[in-house]
């Protein structure tokens, strides 16, 4: 597989990769890493879950680093993700009786955040997972149930007065599997783009199985890339476990996988170079991803394109040759 090492030489758009500090401290994956990515997301460093604290302080050492190692490899970081409905704190669920104490705490924690990292990230997932995997609706979360659905613009606004050369991105999930989840998204996107919200990058982080349908992805991504802005295809791997409870037969998964990431590549190299703000992967190896870290014992999942011994597997080597 020589011929198609390292990776990140084969586009011309960043290619990232997710990592946490465990994996950065380890010397095989961290060499691994710099020889085929040239940029890192923090896999859940960077997110309320690990940086506030219930008393409101707020603690960055496993995320710095993490910064500090890309800078050694020359690597770029994006910052994900300041306001997710996943993860609320303790802290801001204490204040969610006053709206005032509660505004100022949500645009203090986005600017302490964002002034900390600025000019170390190439950008910040902003907002993450807004749209109700239905498409009906923006999700229910802590932050609209106390200020209402201008907490978005809220947030890329605060974003913005932080770090005004940051590339702002919205970030989502589903959007190639239900085209209502997609369009309810770009209507997110053109509300705030009318109200002259900050927003640089929407981010569709493409967790797909070996079942999608052929086409799905190559749509979206036209979708999105319609409405100019720049497109990060953020969180990629393709599940074969995902697939396996859609009894498809497990030879056939292979063969659907390959194909999928082969339509990614070519689908994203197919936008317009002014729009393609990058690719990541949500893992290097497939030890390495959530889906196994997740369910422990469970069937072991074969998502990514690196195995356990950190050398690019067949449907690694076919997503290469489709860039
Ligand atoms: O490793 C620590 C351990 O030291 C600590 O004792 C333990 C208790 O807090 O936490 C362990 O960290 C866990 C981490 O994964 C590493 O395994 C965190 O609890 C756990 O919350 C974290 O889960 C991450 C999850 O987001 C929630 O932040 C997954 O790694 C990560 O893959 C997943 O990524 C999300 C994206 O952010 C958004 N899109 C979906 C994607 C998959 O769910």
């Amino acid at each position: 597989t020589g011929d198609t090492l390292p990776l990140k030489s084969h586009v011309s758009f960043p290619l990232g990769v997710c990592a946490m500090t465990a994996q950065v401290n380890d010397p095989q994956w961290a060499s691994l890493i710099a020889t085929h990515f040239d940029r890192i997301t923090p896999e859940w460093e960077m997110k309320m879950e690990y940086i506030l604290q219930p008393d409101g302080s707020l603690r960055f050492d496993a995320p710095d680093r993490i910064v500090a190692q890309a800078r050694l490899n020359g690597q770029s970081v994006l910052g994900h993700t300041l306001i997710w409905y996943a993860q609320d704190g303790d802290y801001f669920q204490q204040l969610k009786a006053d709206r005032r104490d509660f505004e100022t705490a949500y645009r203090t924690y986005i600017r302490q955040v964002m002034s900390h990292y600025k000019g170390q990230v190439d950008g910040w997932d902003v907002v993450n997972e807004a749209i109700r995997d239905d498409g009906s609706d923006l999700r229910d979360c802590l932050w609209r149930e106390v200020l209402g659905e201008a907490y978005i613009d809220i947030a890329y606004r605060a974003a913005h007065e932080a770090d005004p050369a940051c590339p702002l991105i919205l970030n989502d999930y589903n959007l190639e599997y239900y085209p209502a989840k997609r369009k309810r998204f770009l209507k997110l996107v053109e509300g705030l783009q009318k109200r002259g919200v900050p927003l640089n990058v929407l981010g569709t982080q493409t967790h797909i199985a070996a079942d999608l349908s052929k086409g799905a992805i190559t749509e979206t991504l036209r979708d999105l890339a319609a409405t100019g802005l720049k497109i990060h295809l953020s969180e990629l791997d393709v599940s074969l476990k995902e697939a396996a409870k859609n009894a498809l037969d497990f030879r056939n998964y292979r063969d659907a996988q390959r194909a999928l990431y082969e339509e990614v590549a070519e689908a994203y190299t197919a936008l317009p170079t002014a729009q393609q703000f990058g690719l990541t992967l949500w893992g290097l190896r497939d030890e390495d991803s959530w889906y196994n870290r997740q369910n422990k014992g469970m069937v072991a999942d074969e998502p990514l394109l690196f195995d356990d011994a950190g050398r690019l597997k067949p449907v690694g080597q076919a997503f290469v040759k489709a860039l």
